[in-house]
């Protein structure tokens, strides 16, 4: 055989290679869902973590992760559906895997992060952080739930709780100051709210102050004047107006 006979073959054979290649990966992506290996999609990254069905089959989900919590916290879909994944990061460098699975992210600041997965079973899965991220990093979980058609459909239906968010939690969820401090005692980034009207509170430096009106006020619009002790000196100044601070402040005195 010549030598320009050869080449031709294994021309020709690598051609066929190739395309039998982009044969295969098309069906796979049309007919079995599996998804390409993306990298970094042009989705603008977004704040708020929510479940959007497309079809009864198809399901979009945006988590935000966030120190430390994904939200949404936990989502339910029915089995044979396929989900894509979008992942944002509202601080610092955070991941998503999803247990069980093959399912992994990296959530980083600034970019939203892709992936797409066909639920067949129900099932519960465990979704976790996977990158150090902090002292809450360990506490940084959601549960995806998978569940049959008729489950699915019957949780459709069921009348929902009446969303009773008060004014004043939705100024502080939209001043972000639900990030750091929780309104339920636990303990967070800063102080928790719960209580603080009037508790007695140890500085930085050793003086001890009760958390009253002007205190509180000052904190709001000053938060580096001082530090409770524990803490860091880690919250931004808020845009807050004179009747967000007084709204602010009336809600403090109810969160016995
Ligand atoms: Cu987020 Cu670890």
């Amino acid at each position: 055989m010549s030598g320009l006979h050869l080449e031709r073959r294994i021309v020709i054979i690598s051609t066929l290679f190739v395309l039998t290649l982009f044969g295969v990966a098309a069906l796979a992506i049309n007919m079995f869902h599996v998804g390409l290996p993306t990298c970094l999609t042009d989705i603008k990254p977004f704040q708020k973590g929510e479940l959007i069905a497309h079809s009864p089959d198809h399901y979009e989900v945006h988590y935000v992760s966030k120190m430390w919590a994904f939200e949404p916290d936990e989502i339910v879909i029915p089995a044979g559906s396929v989900v894509d994944f979008y992942l944002s990061a509202r601080d610092v460098t955070h991941g998503l895997i999803l247990i069980g699975t093959d399912l992994n992210l990296m959530a980083v600041p600034g970019v939203v992060n892709y992936a797409r997965m066909k639920f067949d079973k129900p099932r519960d899965y465990k979704l976790l952080c996977h990158e150090f991220c902090g002292t809450g990093h360990e506490r940084m979980a959601a549960t995806l739930r998978v569940v049959d058609r008729a489950t699915f459909n019957a949780r459709q239906v069921a009348p929902k709780a009446p969303e009773q968010t008060s004014p004043a939690v939705k100024l502080l969820e939209a001043k972000d100051c639900m990030t750091c401090h929780s309104i339920d005692g636990s303990e967070n980034i800063g102080p928790t709210l719960k209580g603080i009207f009037g508790r007695p509170t140890k500085l930085k430096g050793g003086a001890t102050v009760t958390a009253d009106e002007a205190y509180l006020r000052e904190s709001l619009v000053q938060p580096d004047a001082k530090i409770t002790d524990g803490f860091d000196d880690l919250m931004p100044k808020a845009e807050l107006t004179d009747d967000e601070v007084k709204q602010i402040l009336e809600y403090l005195k109810t969160l016995k």
